[in-house]
């Protein structure tokens, strides 16, 4: 099995990146064969800082590689350019109704005439990035399966046009509960794009850090032996912390006080970051091992992506 997922670099990965997306791949490439990359072209999308991206970026490299994806190939999607060429070509088989009806560039775009047009043909670039690795299955969240039914439309309409080039990838959505929601805000997802980072806990937060953003998280005014239970439409902040706790490994057995549970949260997030944040300060120490598996990694990825290129490119009479 092959298996592909590319991380955006527009912010720090969060605790929601990694128990919804890092620790599966991690998982995922004792037994598949992996291309995780940092997806720097799509953070080109919006008007972006470039000291800032490229320090984003860099940090994303690292945090790819201290969370232990050392047995796949990691790179940089602007370092392999058969994802350009083949998203040209993708964007000569896609049609602006199919671009409009994206629900994330109408979110992103507002219908603002100055968006780039980078953010409109987006999903040509990520329906590359997807095809040109021929995968098996693709693991998504929700907020991307429109984009990649797309993908899946294009491949199969232009394997008819054009002749066999593309396979065709499923879709496969991450096990249930593995949703992390924002701490200040358990109706909406912790995001890395966030702007308000209260409810954030970012990979590479402090102990200290971690415990204040987790002591100030929204819980509710219930009080009682039963308060502290799962709930997802009544108590959507105990139950946040409650799944959090779960996947950290640790147990809300014996607890009913919501003190008594951020400070087991605390405890059990700290412990699952510590190893992660440990190699990421060896790994900081030595930005050029870091550079060096990327590049390598690209190497690799611009050598096993070259002949579906040109497979696209024949067919369609270059
Ligand atoms: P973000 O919203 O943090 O910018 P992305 O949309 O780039 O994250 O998603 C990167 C990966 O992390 C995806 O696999 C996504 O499903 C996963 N992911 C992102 N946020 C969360 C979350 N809050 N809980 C669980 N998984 C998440
Ligand atoms: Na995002």
């Amino acid at each position: 099995m092959t298996t592909l997922s590319l991380l955006t670099p527009t912010g720090e990965l969060t605790l929601g990146n990694h128990l919804g997306a890092l620790r599966q791949m991690r998982t995922t490439q004792e037994t598949d064969t992996c291309y995780y990359g940092v997806a720097d072209l799509h953070a080109l999308t919006l008007p972006r800082d470039p000291a800032t991206l490229r320090t984003t970026i860099r940090r994303t490299q690292t945090l790819l590689l201290a969370s232990g994806l050392d047995a796949s190939t990691l790179f940089r999607q602007s370092r392999v350019p058969t994802h350009s060429e083949l998203a040209f070509l993708l964007e000569c088989t896609v049609s602006t109704g199919e671009l409009n009806r994206m629900i994330q560039f109408k979110e992103k775009g507002r219908g603002n005439g100055s968006t780039r047009a980078s953010l409109f043909t987006y999903p040509a670039l990520m329906a590359a990035d997807i095809l040109l690795y021929r995968p098996e299955r693709v693991p998504v969240g929700a907020d991307q399966r429109q984009h990649i039914e797309l993908t899946r439309d294009l491949a199969l309409r232009f394997n008819h046009e054009y002749g066999q080039v593309f396979t065709v990838p499923e879709i496969v959505l991450p096990a249930a509960g593995a949703r992390v929601m924002d701490l200040q805000d358990p109706t909406r997802k912790m995001s890395k794009s966030a702007t308000e980072l209260a409810g954030v806990i970012r990979l590479l937060d402090s102990p200290e850090v971690i415990r204040r953003k987790v002591s100030r998280a929204v819980t509710d005014s219930e009080v009682g032996p039963d308060a502290v239970r799962t709930d997802r439409e009544q108590k959507p902040g105990v139950t946040n912390l409650l799944e959090i706790l779960a996947a950290c490994g640790g147990s809300a057995e014996g607890i009913t006080a919501y003190g008594a549970l951020k400070r087991a949260v605390t405890d059990a997030v700290v412990a699952e970051l510590e190893p992660l944040q440990r190699r990421y300060a060896e790994l900081a120490a030595s930005p050029e091992h870091v550079d060096a598996v990327f590049e390598a990694g690209a190497a690799t990825c611009r050598e096993v992506t070259a002949p579906l290129l040109a497979a696209a490119r024949a067919a369609m009479g270059l």
